[in-house]
């Protein structure tokens, strides 16, 4: 019944733009934002290859055709959900070159889209990881397909015309060589056909002479010069001695459900475990979705947990986190100070600290195939197109991710910028990250998978796909096209995207004294995992233009 109600709810709301069609197969389903890279996956299926088969052959995919934030220049984390096991996280998160010094971003001198703001890229092992852990197909097999569509080029779609003809017109975009790249003496549009024949070269060392190539071999020796001549501080030292690592997971529970998200460096495990283990105090679900109580309750979830992720999250190797932060009788007692009525200022749960404002591009995708092994993988360059810088021959576009570092030593304002310790730069340390790919499981096997781009509204993006599921019951698409929220603590303002569709609650919520401004939040590609049935059902984001592609 409440499923009826939904989908009779939502469709006025959610006919404009198109709603994506969900998908649905037993033999397997990847979903990405990327439809020639979500092709590419889907094939790999096919040929006998494995969800992480699969995800390594996205990930370079997306390299090329979604260079936004697809990339082989950024890193990430990849959740991986072996069948009959326990879940892993490869935490691939960019790190700080040993030069980085704790001041260097301070003042905010050194922009954004420069070569010093790059830290040493992560995905190339990170993929090698998940691959000799898991993978079935030899390496090159996987790396073959973004090869081809970077020398042969590939159509390029509206989303990523948009996309191209946003980043050269901005004035952000000043290296030379992107703009050889991606240049274009006409706007870009749909049908046009993209080659990129330098990363092609670049994809075709790390197929043949294996990812190891890509730190210690000729792509080295050119992101090196390319620093040198650019000002960066990545020196070959740099990339040789980066590892990805294999890590436990964050292991939340939730109303019979385990939920299985990175842990640090990344902010999303133990953000998401908090939120849940606190509204877990609360029957959200004798109330409607679209309810002054229920999101009342979402919103001082999330302030409380971004206030401790303020205070605590870094690098597990340079700061120590508590333990308590994801246990049930911390989140009863944060619960407990949750006043029912109304809105607690963020400043008076602590008044001291505030944080800055994160930039938007990084993408997500979602596989499963037909034993059952998940995938679902977050991974970005930080901003779109990240530094704007191509390296020279090399042909990636490198991240800028040093700026997820808190910039400034003690320098907390009230405006948005934060300076505690625990994320504060320091040589070889990774920034902290908000990416929150997740797995969630019913007894024993994952029901769904999901994760989104979007900085630090990531982990509510997927706190919001999460509840719609399990409290509300809502079918896979509606849960990722419904409206969501954000609130992360400072400032001390709700995001809402519904708030002409829900004018009702955006009132009702300013009573209780929120401030409610809107926005669009993230791209969830989603897959879920019919628990009865074994059904797989894959949800490209309605936002953006993704696609579910089944294997049957
Ligand atoms: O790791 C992080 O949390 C950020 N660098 C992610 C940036 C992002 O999601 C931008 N996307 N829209």
């Amino acid at each position: 019944m409440r499923r009826l109600l939904f989908a009779l709810f939502a469709i006025p709301f959610f006919l404009a733009p198109a709603t994506s069609q969900p998908v649905e197969a037993r033999g397997g389903v990847v979903v990405c934002v990327s439809p020639p890279a979500a092709a590419v996956g889907a094939a790999i299926l096919k040929d006998g290859g494995n969800a992480v088969d699969a995800a390594v052959a996205v990930a370079f995919a997306q390299a090329v055709t979604w260079p936004e934030a697809g990339n082989i220049g950024g890193g990430g984390f990849m959740m991986i959900g072996p069948p009959g096991k326990e879940p892993t996280c490869i935490d691939y998160r960019e790190m700080a070159p040993g030069a980085a010094t704790e001041d260097m971003l301070a003042k905010g001198e050194v922009s954004h889209y420069s070569h010093k703001v790059a830290g040493v890229p992560g995905t190339v092992r990170g993929l090698e990881k998940a691959h000799k852990k898991f993978g079935k197909l030899p390496w090159k097999q996987l790396v073959m397909p973004a090869v081809k569509l970077a020398e042969d080029g590939f159509t390029v779609n509206e989303v990523l015309a948009k996309g191209l003809n946003n980043v050269l017109a901005s004035k952000n975009t000043t290296n030379a060589e992107f703009r050889r790249v991606y240049g274009k003496s006409e706007r870009w549009k749909a049908g046009d056909t993209l080659k990129l024949p330098d990363l092609g070269r670049t994809l075709r060392t790390i197929a043949e002479k294996g990812p190891a190539a890509f730190y210690t071999g000729e792509p080295a020796e050119q992101l090196a010069a390319e620093m040198k001549l650019g000002g960066g501080l990545i020196i070959k030292d740099d990339l040789a001695n980066y590892r990805a690592h294999e890590r436990s997971p964050i292991h939340a529970t939730y109303r019979g459900y385990d939920v299985y998200g990175p842990p640090p460096p990344s902010s999303g495990g133990i953000g998401l475990a908090q939120m849940l283990n606190i509204l877990e105090n609360f029957d959200l679900k004798k109330h409607d979705r679209w309810s002054p109580e229920v999101n009342h309750l979402l919103i001082e979830a999330m302030k409380r947990a971004y206030l401790d992720r303020a205070r605590h999250l870094g690098d597990p190797s340079f700061t120590d986190i508590p333990n308590h932060l994801t246990t049930k009788e911390y989140a009863k007692k944060l619960a407990a100070g949750i006043d029912l009525k109304k809105a607690t200022p963020s400043e008076s749960l602590a008044p001291d600290i505030s944080l800055a404002p994160e930039g938007d591009s990084t993408t997500h995708f979602s596989i499963i195939d037909k034993d059952g092994l998940a995938v679902s993988n977050t991974y970005t360059l930080e901003n779109s197109y990240g530094s704007r810088v191509v390296v020279r021959g090399a042909g990636y576009i490198l991240n800028n991710e040093m700026s997820d570092f808190n910039p400034e030593p003690g320098v907390t304002t009230k405006s948005g910028q934060i300076g505690t310790k625990p994320n504060l730069i320091e040589p070889y340390k990774r920034m902290l990250s908000s990416m929150t790919p997740v797995l969630v499981y019913k007894d024993g096997k994952p029901v769904l998978i999901t994760g989104s781009p979007g900085g630090r509204t990531i982990i509510n993006t997927v706190l919001c796909v999460v509840v719609n599921v399990v409290d509300f019951g809502m079918p896979v698409q509606q849960a990722v096209d419904a409206p969501r929220l954000h609130h992360q603590w400072l400032p001390d303002a709700v995001k809402f995207e519904g708030l002409k569709d829900h004018a009702d609650l955006v009132a009702k919520l300013k009573a209780m004294g929120h401030t409610v401004t809107g926005h669009r939040q993230g791209d969830a590609h989603t897959i879920w995992i019919d628990p009865k049935t074994g059904l797989i059902t894959g949800a490209a984001d309605k936002r953006i233009d993704g696609k579910a592609v089944r294997v049957p």
